[in-house]
């Protein structure tokens, strides 16, 4: 049995057991990217009921990077319906890097919305009309969702945009296949867009927390995401979230969750909770390594995995 006022020491001591962990490198194929501070250190958590503790850098905004993806892929589903969004990406795990340029080789179709293949699919359907229409519509859901007005980082997404030329290809080979239509700058403007909104770490865990409270925001109320599509969503982080790491982390860990190279790690335990971590260096496969290592300690102490037997962390709102 555990209560909330357990899980913030267990939050404040991973945070000074952590701290000192200076392994990995910040990543710096964005150029922007590269000039993060590599000690910044934040882990913040929400849980359904709106209770929130946070420590560290909670504060310091980053980019979100591809912790975007899943919530693309719930406004595709939105928009589009399953039938329709499932025409343009599969959900099946690659096992390779995120960046890989590829197709599955049956379906000519990318593995899955969370590798950049199938995300910059997912933002060829939510593109909209204009080149500001999807990004404004996405910016509106995640201004619910993590409760205040967020922004896009302009200098890091011209960055990306400038060095891209993998993302480019990706994009080329998409169209090649008839998987995104022929607005090709334009699908690039939305996925280099959406990966360039600054969030925090507190603003990370509130949007977990509204995907864990089934798409409304635990504080307003407000809803978010269509109930329908969170589901589809946090399976596509189960299975494919944390990249060429992804059955391993849902082996070990076994929370749906979503890392990004700007260093931020998202994290949603169903019904309950909202975590988030945010250190800038990464491992080689492109997750933060403190993120990796906080939710692993946090998993194992409060049996969040999905298949604990006894899950005593479903017990968090009971006794809080
Ligand atoms: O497309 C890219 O390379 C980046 N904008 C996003 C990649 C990313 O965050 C992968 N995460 N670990």
């Amino acid at each position: 049995m555990y209560d909330i006022s357990e899980l913030k020491r267990c939050i404040s001591d991973l945070y000074e057991k952590h701290r000192g962990n200076n392994a990995g490198e910040v990543a710096r194929y964005i150029p922007e990217l590269g000039k993060a501070d590599p000690d910044l250190f934040g882990i913040s958590v929400v849980t359904v009921d709106g209770q929130e503790f946070s420590v560290g850098d909670h504060q310091h905004e980053f980019t979100i990077q591809s912790i975007i993806k899943p919530i693309a892929f719930l406004l595709a589903l939105e928009l589009h319906g399953r039938e329709k969004t499932l025409e343009h990406v599969g959900i099946e795990p690659s096992g390779d890097a995120f960046n890989s340029v590829e197709l599955h080789p049956q379906t000519r179709l990318p593995y899955n919305p969370m590798v950049n293949a199938g995300a910059i699919a997912v933002a060829s359907l939510i593109k909209g009309a204009s080149p500001d229409e999807g990004i404004q519509l996405l910016l509106q859901r995640l201004a619910i969702a993590a409760g205040r007005e967020l922004r896009i980082d302009e200098k890091v997404r011209d960055s990306e945009s400038l060095t891209g030329s993998r993302n480019r290809a990706i994009a080329y080979l998409l169209r090649n296949f008839d998987v995104i239509d022929d607005r090709i700058d334009h699908t690039l403007h939305q996925y280099f867009s959406q990966c360039s909104v600054l969030v925090n770490c507190r603003d990370l865990a509130m949007i977990a927390a509204t995907m864990a409270n089934v798409g409304e925001n635990p504080a307003s109320g407000k809803e978010a995401f269509a109930l329908t599509f969170v589901r589809d969503a946090m399976a596509a982080m189960f299975t494919c979230g944390m990249y060429d790491y992804s059955g391993e982390w849902a082996y070990r860990v076994g929370i749906p969750a979503k890392s990004g190279v700007a260093g931020g790690i998202m994290a949603v335990i169903n019904r309950q909770l909202g975590i988030s971590v945010y250190s800038p260096r990464l491992d080689a496969r492109g997750n933060s390594v403190r993120g990796i290592a906080v939710c692993t300690a946090l998993a194992e102490e409060f049996g969040l995995h999905a298949f604990e037997f006894m899950n005593p962390g479903s017990n968090f709102l009971r006794d809080a």
